[in-house]
């Protein structure tokens, strides 16, 4: 089969920006270090009052559109992922094409549209999709646009507001991709969980601490599972670990168990074991309060080994580089560390052609999901045309009254007339309701 896999991809980040650590944690009463060092985060990204999620998704596929020169008629198929939907009926895909449509030549009329949900794993089952169909040749030679799009705001006073974010990320699906080659084998760890859900309302009621520990259960199965189909797993096999990134803190904690788990019988832990001791197993424990409290002990002397540190220094730490200044954007979380990480080769003047990354991505609710992604030959080109750095130095920074009118603006709740902080230019906006309360939009020069 020839390869499959992510072609281009752009990223469009709201135009507003709440600083965590200036701005968020003095009116919170809290240490900056709790944003910065603890959580891992310098500054959320945030929707101005024209943003929704059909503006960041459709401005994030124009962009990829208009740079790779590509028509209409070249995309069969276009799946948006989010938990931020307005509609219980017409799909967000269907409104973004509407956007396309009125800027570029042609139509959408023969791409068949849906919306992908599972919480933030949805953009990685869509990504799996587009693969599906292309490899069942039912693509006449088209690619896919897969569009990752959410304004992840919580309510006000909730632990997660801290971790809120706002962007969307697009990716081109086809065959011999100039990016990234997905993996055919893939691993799920799959459970009936409510730590996180929406039913029929806006903000998330949300179980923090219990969501942190479900993504690392869900995470560990997924990681057994993809090593049912492509084999054990050596650390070193791989070049970069994007996972999904809530928020940078739960990469880290999810970090040392992911790399505990690989260097099970390889000769790093023979190496660490000399220094460490060996790693716990439970069949050596009569009580299993005992064994959690050895692992626990083990797991903090591993993350505290030079081996270990490196590692996370080299594969992981790069892909949070983007995450730690916008937050969370769910669905599009984890495409956005694979991007922070290609971008990290950039700067590193490194050539990884034919490396491999190891993706991590998790929905709540809960299903993680882990495949490989191959780097080809074309991905210094693609990713060096993104302007992600620029569309984060040209936000606009929020004062927290600011910040509490952004947030009312967008809570459907409550009804606020809020002028808008930046100009558009260049990009779809908001642009009122239509005679059957649909959402309208409209293209600014
Ligand atoms: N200096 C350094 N570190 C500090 C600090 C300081 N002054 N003050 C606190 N910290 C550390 C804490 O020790 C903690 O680190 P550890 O978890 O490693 O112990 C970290 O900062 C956060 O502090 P708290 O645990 O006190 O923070 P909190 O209770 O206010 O909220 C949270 C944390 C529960 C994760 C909250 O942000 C939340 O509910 N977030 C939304 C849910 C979420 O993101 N869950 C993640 C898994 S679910 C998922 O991945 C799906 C999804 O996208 C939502």
């Amino acid at each position: 089969m020839t390869a499959v896999g992510i072609d281009a991809v752009e990223l469009w980040s709201g135009n507003l920006k709440l600083d965590l650590p200036e701005t968020f944690a003095p009116v919170k009463g809290d240490d900056p270090e709790k944003y910065t060092k603890g959580l891992g985060l310098t500054s959320s990204s945030l929707p101005d009052t024209y943003e929704d999620i059909v503006t960041m998704g459709a401005n994030a596929a124009y962009r990829l559109l208009d740079r790779k020169n590509i028509d209409l008629e070249d995309i069969g198929r276009i799946d948006v992922a989010t938990e931020s939907a307005f509609d219980n009926s017409k799909p967000v895909s269907t409104y973004v094409a509407g956007c396309l449509e009125d800027v570029f030549e042609g139509d959408l009329h023969h791409a068949d549209k849906g919306e992908r949900k599972f919480a933030c794993l949805a953009g990685t089952q869509a990504l799996n999709d587009a693969y599906n169909w292309i490899a069942a040749d039912r693509h006449r030679g088209r690619s896919a646009l897969v569009i990752a799009t959410d304004t992840a705001l919580y309510a006000r006073g909730d632990a997660g507001e801290a971790t809120q974010g706002a962007g969307a990320v697009a990716m081109l699906i086809s065959e011999e991709p100039n990016l990234v080659e997905l993996s055919a084998e893939y691993g799920i760890g799959s459970a009936d969980e409510t730590d996180f859900l929406k039913p029929n309302q806006q903000f998330p009621s949300v179980d923090g601490k219990r969501s942190v520990q479900v993504y690392l259960a869900r995470m560990r199965e997924a990681l057994e599972d993809y090593k049912k189909a492509a084999g054990d797993i050596h650390p070193d096999d791989f070049i970069y670990g994007p996972f999904h990134t809530p928020y940078p803190g739960m990469v880290r904690k999810a970090a040392v168990l992911a790399y505990r788990n690989t260097i099970r019988g390889t000769d790093i832990e023979e190496e660490i074991t000399d220094e460490i001791g060996p790693q716990p197993h439970p069949d050596n424990f009569d009580d299993n309060d005992e064994y959690q409290e050895a692992i626990r002990a083990y797991t903090d002397a591993l993350s505290e080994t030079e081996q270990y540190q490196n590692w996370y220094d080299d594969q992981i730490s790069p892909t949070l580089r983007i995450s730690r200044q916008v937050g969370n954007w769910y669905t599009g979380s984890v495409h956005i560390a694979r991007t922070s990480a290609l971008l990290n080769a950039v700067d590193r003047g490194i050539d990884p052609v034919g490396e491999t990354m190891l993706v991590g991505s998790y929905g709540s609710g809960a299903q993680a999901e882990i495949h490989s992604e191959r780097i080809r030959e074309g991905w210094k080109d693609e990713i060096s045309q993104l302007n992600i750095e620029e569309q984060l130095d040209d936000r606009y920074d929020l004062t927290f009254e600011e910040y509490e009118l952004v947030h009312d603006a967008h809570n459907h709740d409550v009804d606020a007339e809020v002028d808008p902080f930046t100009a558009p230019s260049g990009e779809f906006v908001f642009d009122g309701w239509g005679r059957m309360g649909e959402r309208k939009y409209r293209f600014v020069e």
